[in-house]
């Protein structure tokens, strides 16, 4: 099941730390991209060798900055995102993590080699002290020989380094796909800026033009930034999610708990829900019981039964936001429903097919949730309890509680060996 590989993404919290650290180094990754493409709007790079020397001499910053210089520590952090990334995605496709981490590795590595501004600043510094021309014309050969090396994103240019880190950030985005631990927009969102990165390796061959290559680089900048955010902060929750959500047990298993999830408004979903969680505890089974509109994560459940009544022919709305909220949890684990609705005694046969099939067309909207037991339980209406103006609106309906308590148990006790078996 999924949640296998869910819970082997997440569950080893030897690597806590490094998803802490690869959460910190892509946010660091996304604020240095954003400051890098500010940096160069504000400060163009000079199309020449001695451009490249005047500009190191009159302000070394700029220049370290324009010479790509905020791109070292990007890629030393890059180091530890996809160290994180391959840890946390390795069970998803362990074959292809390890060809993206080797890839990732190498660029780095021959980025790191290849783009050195302290290099240029060096030569800048020498030209500037060199007292004949030989010297200088020396020392422009050899600043020249360091940007053709570094051939970044220049017309002609292929910097192997970027090209083999942006095939790793292809390959991870697309194992995205294949796990439960980022979402579909991440991996959606790493395609296409590290599409845009390789796309710009066709224009750097094709077009000298400078208004295409902002039209490739401004949104590979844009996305790559959206793509470390999203993966830092995922990174983070991660990490937080082991530390609170998977207690090591005695046999190594994540908790084996089931989660009895409620909403109500007068108060009698929730009495059936304290009954169902009762009748599963006698099972054997070990249950929490919350409202739904207060359950955060379901990480630390193997099985999940949802109750909520029906009102003015809709499914009580936290229980559709529960629904929408918790869509990647709620497929890895086997759910139960039942709902509340049919208030009528003596029993009405209509009123009990109208409530179902209320039931039926709320959850159609949700074409991907598939609950292994789905039960219509009668409720208990109370006029009483209306505000208004239901108060108002309601006609001379006779309180009732049809609510089947031996029907109830029943239930509850043919889903436990279910819940019970469901694999932690
Ligand atoms: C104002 C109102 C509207 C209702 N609308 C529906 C409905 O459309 N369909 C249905 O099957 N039951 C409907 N019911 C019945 C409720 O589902 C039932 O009373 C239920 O037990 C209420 O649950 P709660 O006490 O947990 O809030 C309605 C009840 C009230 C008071």
């Amino acid at each position: 099941m999924m949640d296998q590989v869910n819970n082997a993404d997440t569950a080893d919290s030897t690597y806590k730390s490094l998803y802490k650290l690869g959460g910190a180094a892509a946010l660091i990754v996304a604020v240095l991209t954003l400051s890098e493409v500010i940096g160069l709007a504000f400060y163009p790079q000079p199309g020449t060798v001695s451009g490249w020397f005047t500009l190191f001499q009159r302000n070394k910053l700029i220049g370290l900055l324009d010479f790509w210089g905020l791109e070292v520590p990007m890629y030393v952090m890059f180091i530890i995102v996809f160290l994180a990334l391959y840890v946390v995605l390795r069970k998803a496709n362990q074959g292809l993590m390890v060809i993206a981490l080797t890839f990732a590795l190498l660029g780095i590595g021959i980025f790191l080699a290849t783009n050195n501004p302290f290099a240029m600043l060096s030569l800048s510094n020498q030209y500037a002290a060199a007292t004949t021309d030989a010297e200088r014309s020396t020392f422009l050969a050899a600043g020249q020989a360091l940007l053709a090396n570094t051939n970044q994103r220049a017309v002609g240019g292929f910097n192997m380094g970027l090209f083999l880190v942006s095939v790793a950030g292809l390959i991870v985005s697309s194992v995205m796909f294949q796990s439960k631990s980022f979402s579909r927009l991440t991996a959606y969102v790493g395609i296409l800026a590290y599409a845009l990165s390789l796309a710009d390796y066709l224009r750097q061959a094709l077009t000298t033009s400078a208004i295409v290559a902002l039209l490739v680089i401004l949104p590979n900048a844009l996305f790559l930034v959206i793509w470390f955010v999203l993966v830092g902060w995922r990174l983070y929750q991660l990490r937080r999610l082991e530390g609170k959500t998977l207690p090591k047990q005695p046999g190594g298993n994540m908790s084996a708990s089931v989660l009895v999830a409620y909403a109500t408004r007068y108060g009698s979903t929730q009495e059936v829900a304290e009954a169902v969680a009762a009748t599963l505890r006698e099972c054997g089974l070990e249950v929490d019981i919350q409202p739904m509109r207060k359950v955060r994560t379901l990480a630390r459940y193997r099985a999940v039964v949802l109750g909520a009544p029906l009102f003015m022919f809709h499914w009580h709305k936290d229980a559709l936001g529960f629904l929408s909220r918790h869509r990647r949890e709620l497929v890895e684990r086997p759910v139960a429903v039942f709902a509340l609705g049919p208030v009528h005694d003596p029993h009405d046969e209509k009123e009990w097919e109208d409530s179902r099939s209320q039931l039926d067309k709320e959850l159609a909207k949700h074409p991907w949730f598939k609950p292994i037991a789905l039960e219509m339980f009668g409720g208990k209406y109370d006029p009483a309890k209306l505000g208004f103006p239901l108060n108002k609106m309601a006609g001379k309906e006779p309180a009732s509680d049809i609510r089947d308590w031996t029907a109830i148990r029943a239930w509850a006790t043919s889903l436990a060996p279910r819940l019970q078996s469901a694999p932690s």
